[in-house]
């Protein structure tokens, strides 16, 4: 979405001033944003439509420019660091945790921690958002698609929190053929399936209640390039030591290697 705003410039993370500062500069363009573009992301039809598809939005153009530009640096600045995984039948393709997008790309936790973005989402979803816990390593994380077969089968984003947890997925790159393949209602016994796909071009938007939405990407063809950026809000971030570990297990094989899933000796996740 085109639109003059003045997003954060790059500063070290790490809960500092500075990182509180590169918060409310993302937070006011985007208030701005949602300001300007108020007829087309008007919170009060959007969730009829979110409420309509089973939990689920899909908004072909909604980051301001400016910030579109700003991830694309933030890919730039990761992509030494990504971990690849491959996983014959369910997934191939590479990852890059929040752990490692704090010490890199610091612009995308300030947007993840937005106000007026978690707001917004929460008028869409009609729930109380929280951040993930801090040792969740998909509370934001990027996504590469860039090597020929790279994709990830049918599956829900599973929460494993005592509550909800809700995916915001953010186009960033994309120069491929893959596609978000998806099926609304079908936790949902007396409405049939609806299957859907969609391309997520750069700066569009996908928002959905994990438990709800069985959805896959397709492979990327040779000599494709595809980045998508995740978020992930949960309604109440508590979860049993048991949830806890298996959680971390599939994490590590399927996502960010077990360096990243188990950084912290003696935290929260009690398995290092
Ligand atoms: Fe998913």
């Amino acid at each position: 979405m085109n639109s003059t705003v003045n997003p954060a410039s790059t500063h070290s993370y790490g809960g500092t001033t500075a990182a509180r500062k590169g918060v409310q500069a993302v937070d006011e363009a985007l208030a701005a944003h949602f300001q300007r573009f108020a007829a087309d992301l008007q919170p009060a039809t959007l969730h009829k439509t979110f409420d309509d598809q089973g939990a689920f939005l899909y908004l072909e153009d909604f980051l301001p420019s400016a910030f579109t530009e700003k991830l694309v640096e933030a890919v730039r600045a990761v992509t030494p660091s990504i971990n690849r995984n491959y996983i014959p039948g369910h997934k191939a393709g590479g990852s890059v945790s929040r752990h490692t997008i704090d010490e890199l790309a610091p612009f995308i936790a300030d947007l993840y921690r937005s106000p007026a973005l978690i707001k917004w989402l929460e008028k869409i979803s009609g729930d109380t958002l929280q951040e993930s816990p801090a040792d969740d390593p998909h509370a934001y994380a990027l996504y590469f698609y860039t090597k020929a077969g790279d994709h990830i089968g049918w599956h829900y984003d599973t929460s494993y929190y005592e509550g909800r947890r809700y995916t915001l997925l953010l186009g960033v790159m994309d120069d491929s053929s893959c596609r978000l393949d998806y099926e609304l209602h079908t936790r949902t016994p007396e409405i049939p399936d609806q299957p859907g796909s969609v391309q997520i071009p750069p700066g569009g938007l996908v928002f959905f209640d994990g438990d709800k939405l069985r959805h896959r990407i397709t492979p990327a063809r040779a000599n494709e390039f595809r980045v998508s950026l995740t978020f992930e809000y949960v309604t109440n971030p508590n979860m049993r030591p048991w949830q806890r570990f298996i959680s971390n297990m599939k994490d590590s094989i399927a996502y960010f290697g077990f360096g990243q899933v188990f950084r912290r000796k003696g935290g929260r996740n009690g398995a290092a």
